[in-house]
């Protein structure tokens, strides 16, 4: 199937609001936000976000789209708080009916690094994914993301810990110029 990837508009806030509750739905355990209190945000909560994830110069959240043009897959990048020089790719989804190695996930997460490395003067970039979420360890492990060593605890669950992940070829770009 032909995928598009690229970042999300500021008039897409409804899409935005449609995809990341259903992340929040599809797992729950993933992420940091709860589906409660995301599901009560007021459009202006997305309005927001949006145009935000679309123009920010530091931050920025891309979408995949079928050929149909349904939006199947999210990833977002933004600064690390508090760890100069640094960008982390989050809230990473791709719809249940299109994971798998033919699915779209690589491109999505290549496509933010690559914006990550184009429109942000950081110099490492990161990502946390719980102990518990072996696919997407498994994932990330395939794309070049290395253990840091560094572990923090999961906000939801602070018993259940999150592994930090590294991308050592941020800056040189030898792994996300081809698939
Ligand atoms: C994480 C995500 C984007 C990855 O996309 P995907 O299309 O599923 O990824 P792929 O199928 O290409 O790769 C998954 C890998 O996990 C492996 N895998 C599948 N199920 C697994 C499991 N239960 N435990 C461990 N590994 C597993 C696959 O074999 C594959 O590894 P390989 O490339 O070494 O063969 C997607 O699974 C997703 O949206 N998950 C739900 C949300 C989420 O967890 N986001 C990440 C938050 S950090």
């Amino acid at each position: 199937m032909h995928y598009v990837v690229r970042r999300i508009t500021a008039e897409e806030w409804r899409e935005l609001r449609e995809i990341t509750l259903e992340a929040l739905r599809d797992s729950p355990d993933a992420f940091n936000l709860s589906y409660a209190d995301t599901a009560a945000q007021p459009d202006g909560h997305w309005q927001e976000q949006a145009a935000t994830e679309a123009t920010a110069e530091e931050r920025a959240t891309f979408t995949v789209r079928d050929e149909a043009g349904a939006w199947v897959g999210i990833a977002g990048v933004e600064p690390v708080p508090d760890v100069p020089d640094t960008v982390c790719v989050r809230s990473v989804y791709v719809t249940p009916a299109h994971r798998g190695t033919a699915g779209p996930a690589a491109e999505l997460v290549r496509a933010i690094i690559r914006h990550a490395r184009d429109h942000t003067a950081a110099q490492w970039l990161t990502l946390g994914v719980n102990e518990s979420n072996g696919r997407a360890l498994a994932f990330y492990r395939r794309l070049g993301f290395e253990d840091t060593g560094k572990v923090i605890p999961y906000v939801r669950n602070p018993a259940e810990k999150v592994f930090i992940l590294g991308y050592p070829d941020f800056r040189s770009g030898a792994r996300t110029g081809s698939k």
